[in-house]
Parts: C-alpha cells; structure tokens; sequence
C-alpha cells in the first residue's frame, strides 16, 4: 500500500474506539481451541524419506483436493496478509492489538490443516511443501489502495474464506476433516463480522468514499490465492464443483453484506460520484448473479448428461470474473 491520504489516516484514527469496542466482543466471544485435538493422529503413520505420495490411498475428488491446496496456502502466506494489514491500521492502540490477535488466530488455521491433511495424505506433502515455499518467496497477496478499500475487501474476503472452508469441509466426506475445516469457518466468520461491522461505522463517517470503495472492490474482487502455483485451474475446479462460484459470490457473500447489513441501496446524501458507482456496483451484482444461475443450469444439465462433461468450455471462476 503507498502512503495513506491524510483522509484516509483521520477516518483510522475516528474508528479506532469502534475497533476497540468490537476487539473486545471478539475476544469475550472467543472459544480457546487446539489444533491437536482435533487430528485424528492414529490414522497416521510414517513417511519414508524418499516416498513418493499415492493419491489412490485417499479417494478424493481433484477439485476438493484442489480447495483444501489453495486454502491451506492462503493461510501459509500469512506473514503479507498480516504486512498488508498492520500498514493499514497501523501498530498501535486498539488497531495493532487486534491485528496481532488476528494474525495469531490465522496462523492456528494452517497449523490444524496441514497437520490433518499429512496424517491422512489427502494431498501430497512434497508439492505442497514446494507450493509454499514458492508462494511465501513470492508474497504476493491483495494489497488494497487504502483503509477504506481494505476494510471493505477484508469483510468479503473473510466472508468468502469462511463459506470456501465449510463447503470444503462439506466434500471431504470424513467426519474428523468436517470437523477441522468447520472450526476454522467459524473464526472466518467472527473476523468476517469484526470487519463488517467496523465497514457499518465507516459508512456513517463518510458513506461516499465507502460506496466508491465497495464498487472498486466488488469489480475487481478475487478469492485470495494469487501467486499459487496453478492457480487458476485450481480456482476452476473449486468454482465447478460449487465450494465457491459465481451464485456462492453472489447469494452468500455480495448480498447479505452490501445488500441487507450496510443497505447501500438505501444511503441517502451520495456524492454524484458514488451515486454514479453505487448505480455500476448494483449492475455488476446483477450481472454476477445471472452468471450464476446460468453456471448453476449448466451443472444442472452436466450432471444429468455426464458423458458430456469433457465437450464443455471450463467453468469459469472469481479469477476470471470480469
Ligand atoms: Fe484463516
Ligand atoms: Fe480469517
């Protein structure tokens, strides 16, 4: 992020006593929990040095196997998620106290879902250790132009993370893996609604440059994963599947917060240029909800005729989502 405009800094130091509030609900909220008791370590056993990985041991759809790769990596390229953040709110008062926490809670996810996904080889552990190495090297994440655009991109995405675990967990089709995978929705969700609710007192502050941010966001908005080796045809498979597609996008993540929690459409006193944007960010919403309901007829039909899967163009993804 380059430096903050000096708008951006004083609508910082105007939240921050929101933040503080809403660190506290979090924290009177939270649940301890531990990644240890969750892995089922007796269905494990050593890796020879030099083994190769069967992907036979564990029957696994690709596209499930694909999920649980991004996700995870996502969680493993925590240090710039945290850089991206910490530079946004800064390090003091409640602000960095939250951010630290968050990055604690964070980095519990990828501890739970790497143990559990090397004591039942669901995916191989060589490319997934070469895949992190490359995507931490990389540190590539999202980065946001300014607060406003960050809080906003954060409340998606953290919405978005939280319904791509679960309906991971969903499809691995073994109890102990539901298990894990739902635990750590249920933290995406808790910073989902930190930052949804902090995006709730921004655009009391100052609504048109939220709505301008929203519409920005809303345009370019990617699930997080970018810099993944084979990204893109991972975020196909996940999208054909429906753990997280143009409807997902829409009906889970889009509508309930833009729509129902901070009623953009409602807003009164718009600047002519965020009335301008707030008319383009409901269009795009449109436009991304009929891409779903074409995409989901589609699945409809390819189920129904699966013979006629290979004949079909790939299901396009949020990578791609124009
Ligand atoms: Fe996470
Ligand atoms: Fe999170």
């Amino acid at each position: 992020m380059q430096q903050m405009a000096p708008e951006q800094i004083a609508l910082v130091n105007e939240l921050e006593p929101v933040a503080a509030g809403l660190l506290e609900k979090h924290l009177a909220t939270s649940k301890e929990w531990f990644p240890h008791e969750l892995v089922p370590w007796s269905r494990g056993r050593d890796f020879e040095p030099g083994e190769e990985w069967d992907p036979n041991e564990v029957d696994l759809d690709p596209a499930v196997r694909s999920s649980l790769f991004v996700n995870l990596l996502t969680e493993d390229n925590l240090p710039y998620y945290f850089r991206t953040i910490e530079s946004m709110f800064g390090r003091d008062s409640a602000w960095g106290t939250w951010v630290r926490r968050w990055t604690a809670e964070e980095g519990r996810h990828s501890i739970v879902m790497r143990d559990y996904l090397t004591v039942t080889r669901m995916l191989d552990p060589v490319a997934l250790e070469r895949a992190r190495m490359q995507q931490v090297e990389g540190g590539e994440v999202p980065e946001p132009e300014n607060a406003t655009d960050g809080i906003v991109y954060v409340t998606l995405q953290e919405l978005a993370t939280r319904i791509a675990h679960h309906n991971t967990g969903k499809l691995i089709d073994d109890k102990a893996g539901y298990e894990v995978m739902k635990r750590v929705a249920a933290d995406e969700n808790r910073h989902h609604l930190f930052y949804r609710d902090l995006g709730t007192a921004a655009l009391e502050i100052n609504p048109s440059a939220m709505v301008l941010a929203i519409e920005r966001q809303v345009r370019d908005f990617e699930m997080p994963g970018t810099g993944i080796v084979d990204f893109e045809a991972h975020a196909h498979a996940i999208a054909r599947v429906g753990i997280y597609d143009f409807s997902v996008h829409h009906d889970s993540v889009l509508a309930p917060v833009i729509t129902r929690q901070w009623e953009i459409q409602d807003l009164e006193g718009l600047t002519p240029e965020a009335e301008e944007a707030r008319t383009r960010l409901f269009k795009r919403m449109e436009r991304i909800a009929r891409a779903g309901r074409r995409f989901d007829s589609r699945r409809a039909e390819t189920k129904a005729d699966a013979d006629a899967v290979s004949d079909r163009e790939p299901e396009p993804s949020l990578v791609t989502a124009g």
